[in-house]
């Protein structure tokens, strides 16, 4: 038997979006979860744009594996001896792959970005090439009415971010920002109810670690005059729901900064897995209601350092590479600004070179810090294993920090109302659930039937729950009905703590389902479910799923019921 390989399935597409404007967009249909922000699995597109004025100008490249298929793109738009400038929204190579070729075909060219993104750049392209620092507000006049204007949006998601506006056409070029991972050919973002999960999710992943930066960048988009199209970096192009689209990060980051709680993550770009991995950690950390703040270590100078790691809760670092002096220093004046009870968090980057990390927590112990997860020691490239087990850390050490204020709040909170609600009553429920490689399980009580055709069903996730990241639309789980007088083992089991990344499963009897998801062997009947939709009610999610299988083993025994005295907590 021979195995087929199949190739990836990469295109390109080619249209104008506006006066003298033009995207190229790279679509990549199979590109899965190999970066934490990819969890839905539809495929993600690099978009790029040609503006041309009397002066022409390229906004961003493509990814390396496109390099061919684009270039021949580009130079059948453009005589690229004849283009003037290439804007550089972020340097990350999924749009500045192509720069060193752009750079090889059109020396004459003027590369425009930020400070930070231009020194990034250098690092990137090792030669001399003719730049532009631009800062908030500048201009370039290409001719023909489009003015440029630049807009600064560090940290989201990298230091060296901008965003650029087009006064004749309205349109906003936004790179990562109001993206999403989703490749159709649909240039346009007609359907909202097809893009939102992966829209919400990119901004979870993303954007919702630099939330004070989102709504930063967002009173500067606030300046600008009408925005007609969001020419973003990745998916479809924002023109029907530009303003409902562009408030939901506003909502979202609103909601995310509010509490008192937070949690400020060093990292560094562009070195090991560093980026990748402190975002898994934010991500589990944003879920327990706790806001965070993530700084780059190459771009952050030591009095912005010493004041965020005062004002936090908890602090996560990187070990820093040791020839990276800039980063060596900030890690030193992290730890010279810890306070004994901060919660901290130390990972490793995998870039071959980093300091010893238990030295380093050797260092935040002996000054009464309290380590909020176990050292993440990162031995070789990361799998989503190794993500899922950041994200719980994530969420281990938000825990840890807003458990005091949960109680309080909880004891604060006993009046009539709350005992009214705890007069509705549950049935007791596992929840498996398996995607990939990863599984995970937890105890759910809210679970009610939702409708008939096609069967269907709502759970209540609360969003701390490591399960949720495999609810996500278009997952399967499997929902096991526990049997009344024969569950407290599998609820005690299920109820207690365990390590980030450990197997839920050890110890109880399973079985696979249709699709290879747990089935517990003693419930007495299960269903396999597909998520459809979920909705956001605060602390917990809503997941609207259908049922595609189902079985009862026990007919005649009863679904053990779960009666509560008030309606707080669980
Ligand atoms: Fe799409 Fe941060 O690169």
């Amino acid at each position: 038997m021979t195995a087929t390989l199949t190739a990836p399935r990469l295109s390109l597409q080619t249209l104008a979006i506006a006066d003298e404007t033009t995207t190229i967009r790279s679509l990549d249909w199979d590109r899965d979860r190999f970066d934490i922000e990819f969890g839905l699995q539809n495929g993600t597109t690099y978009n790029s744009y040609l503006i041309f004025g009397d002066k022409t100008a390229l906004v961003d490249t493509s990814h390396g594996k496109f390099r061919e298929i684009y270039l021949a793109e580009l130079q059948k738009q453009i005589d690229l001896s004849c283009l003037d400038y290439l804007i550089i929204s972020h340097t990350e190579p999924d749009h500045s792959g192509l720069v060193k070729d752009v750079l090889r075909l059109a020396p004459q060219v003027t590369v425009v970005g930020t400070k930070v993104a231009l020194q990034f750049l250098q690092d990137l392209v090792h030669h001399e090439f003719k730049q532009q620092i631009v800062k908030n507000g500048d201009q370039i006049d290409l001719g023909k009415g489009h003015v440029l204007q630049f807009v600064n949006a560090p940290n989201l998601h990298w230091p060296d971010t901008m965003m650029t506006y087009d006064h004749k056409t309205g349109v906003l070029f936004t790179c990562d920002i109001f993206g999403m991972h989703y490749c159709r050919s649909e240039v346009f973002d007609q359907s909202l109810t097809a893009i939102m999960p992966d829209y919400r999710f990119y901004y979870e992943c993303l954007m919702a670690p630099n939330a004070r930066s989102v709504l930063a960048a967002m009173k500067r988009m606030d300046e600008l005059p009408p925005v007609t199209i969001v020419a973003n970096g990745h998916g479809p192009l924002l023109r029907y729901n530009v303003k409902e689209l562009t408030e939901n990060y506003r909502t979202w980051s609103q909601s995310q900064t509010k509490g008192e709680t937070n949690v400020v993550i060093f990292y560094v770009s562009d070195y090991g897995y560093s980026d990748r991995v402190s975002q898994a950690i934010g991500r589990g950390i944003i879920k327990t209601g706790v806001a965070v703040e993530m700084r780059d270590l190459r771009t952050t100078d030591l009095q912005e350092i010493r004041e965020l790691v005062e004002h936090a809760s908890g602090v996560v670092f990187t070990t820093p590479p040791q020839s990276l002096e800039v980063a060596q220093t900030g890690v030193a004046t992290i730890i010279a600004s810890l306070k004994a009870k901060q919660g901290v968090g130390i990972f490793e980057s995998f870039g071959g070179e980093d300091e010893a990390i238990d030295l380093l927590a050797n260092r935040c112990q002996d000054l009464g810090t309290v380590l909020g997860f176990p050292l993440i020691r990162l031995k070789a490239a990361p799998t989503e294993a190794t993500y899922q087990l950041c994200e719980e850390a994530g969420t281990d050490l938000g825990q840890l920090l807003s458990r005091k204020q949960q109680i309080q709040q909880m004891k604060a909170i006993d009046n009539d109302l709350d005992k009214a609600m705890g007069r509705l009553a549950g049935g007791l429920y596992i929840i498996t659930a398996k995607k990939g490689e990863l599984t995970s399980a937890m105890l759910a009580s809210w679970v009610s039937q939702a409708s008939f055709k096609p069967i269907g069903v709502t759970i209540a996730v609360a969003k701390d729950r490591a399960i949720e990241a495999l609810m996500q639309v278009g997952d399967h789980f499997v929902l096991n009905v526990l049997e009344e007088n024969n569950y407290s083992h599998l609820m005690r089991h299920f109820l207690k703590r365990f390590a980030p990344g450990a197997d839920r499963f050890a110890g109880v009897k399973t079985q696979p389902s249709r699709l290879g998801i747990p089935i517990l062997t003693e419930a007495l009947a299960y269903l396999e479910c597909r998520v459809e939709s979920r909705m956001d009610a605060n602390d917990h999610w809503i997941v609207y799923a259908t049922g595609e299988e189902g079985k009862v083993s026990k007919p005649d025994a009863l679904t053990a019921a779960h009666y509560r005295k008030v309606g707080n907590h669980y």
